[in-house]
């Protein structure tokens, strides 16, 4: 039942291109025009909401930290991500304006069940995304729409993860379409590359021998650094979390803007840092910035790990080690980015000896509070 891999988990990242492609289908009309009738949200409730709310746990939550910068792109409607099991002990300020959106694999999870409870009871409208078909925070919302990743067994979320961003993609631009907001030429084109990106993250998947290679290279290591900024932000959190869950090492992920006001203390010599660089085109000003940390790290003694887009050439002097993934607008980058971290964290579990599909201490969901 593994189809010849090892592991679950490397079959689902393998099946990457397919859930993408698959939580596409039948969604985008031959005009580029998004068919989300399963949202049965009356189209007058998403005209009006004032705000969005998404709640989330783990991975989930990075996938929601990535859709805030969607949807407030696309819809200029304030997002906030907040995470599930913190969210009804703050008092949310929540309405019937206010659209939640909840994300869960599993739909199971407890944390993001009770938030989307407390949610409703504020009479809030609520949206999940989700990936299994009829189980509880579906049932228990106003609205769902599907990924199609098909069943995630190994622990670790991957497939799912990717198939939570394109359903946070297509609700964010479903938003811009029934809102009539910025709806033009930017949008039409982000569904085009939409529509291809399944094909890149199978050349991405095509390419991951060296990234095994270098991961076997630092089993012995105690601590990586991930550092991203824009969407490559939880880019990172994302590449730390896979990183903690499956290969038990310390891990943690930062905006890079932020090096500067403490974590850049922790580089020594030879300690490998992730780092993912925004696209060269778009925002531009962000991916210098982000060249010039790549810089500071790497005069501190910092191992630089380099994520660039093919063709970005002003990276290469300070990479110790270089992983292309294709060009993409910027914030459909993430499901190219992320799939190096998931093997490389797939890899070093396998080195250092760790049971990959079922890691000590977790569970596939998680139904306690
Ligand atoms: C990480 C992971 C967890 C889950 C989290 C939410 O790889 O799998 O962090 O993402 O427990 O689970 P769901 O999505 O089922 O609500």
């Amino acid at each position: 039942e593994k189809g010849g891999y090892d592991y679950f988990m490397l079959k689902e990242i393998a099946e990457q291109p397919k859930a993408v492609a698959d939580t596409l289908l039948g969604r985008i009309d031959a005009a580029g025009s998004l068919t989300l009738d399963e949202i049965r949200i009356p189209v007058s409730v998403l005209r009006e909401a004032d705000k969005v709310v998404i709640v989330a746990c783990g991975t989930a939550f990075h996938a929601g930290l990535i859709a805030k910068y969607a949807i407030e792109h696309w819809t200029r409607v304030p997002c906030e991500v907040e995470l599930a099991s913190e969210f009804r002990y703050r008092d949310p300020i929540l309405g019937q304006r206010t659209l939640v959106i909840a994300i869960s694999q599993s739909g199971e999870t407890m944390d993001t069940l009770m938030a989307l409870r407390h949610a409703r009871e504020q009479g809030a409208k609520v949206l999940a995304i989700c990936n299994t078909n009829g189980s509880t925070i579906p049932r228990e919302s106003d609205a769902v729409l599907y990924t199609h990743a098909g069943p995630e067994v190994a622990v670790a979320s991957t497939k799912a993860f990717l198939t939570q961003l394109v359903a946070c993609y297509l609700v964010a631009l479903y938003l811009g379409q029934v809102r009539g907001t910025k709806w033009g030429d930017e949008i039409l084109a982000v569904i085009r590359d939409l529509a291809r990106i399944s094909h890149q993250v199978e050349k991405v998947l095509d390419t991951m021998e060296p990234v095994r290679e270098l991961a076997r290279s630092l089993a012995d290591k105690d601590t990586v650094l991930f550092l991203g900024r824009h969407v490559g932000h939880p880019v990172a959190l994302e590449g730390a979390l896979k990183l903690k869950e499956l290969a038990y090492m310390h891990a943690e992920g930062f905006a890079a803007g932020e090096l500067k006001h403490g974590p850049i203390a922790l580089i020594e010599n030879d300690l490998p840092v992730v780092v993912v660089v925004p696209s060269p085109r778009g925002r531009s000003v962000l991916h210098d910035k982000i060249v010039s940390n790549i810089q500071e790290i790497r005069a501190r003694g910092a191992r630089t790990i380099v994520i660039a887009e093919e063709g970005d050439e002003t990276v290469v002097p300070y990479a110790d080690h270089l992983i292309r993934i294709p060009a993409t607008p910027t914030l459909l980058q993430p499901l190219v980015a992320t799939v190096p971290l998931q093997v490389f964290a797939c890899e070093l579990a396998t080195a250092r000896g760790n049971e990959v599909d079922q890691p000590r201490n977790l569970a596939k969901s998680v139904t306690v509070e």
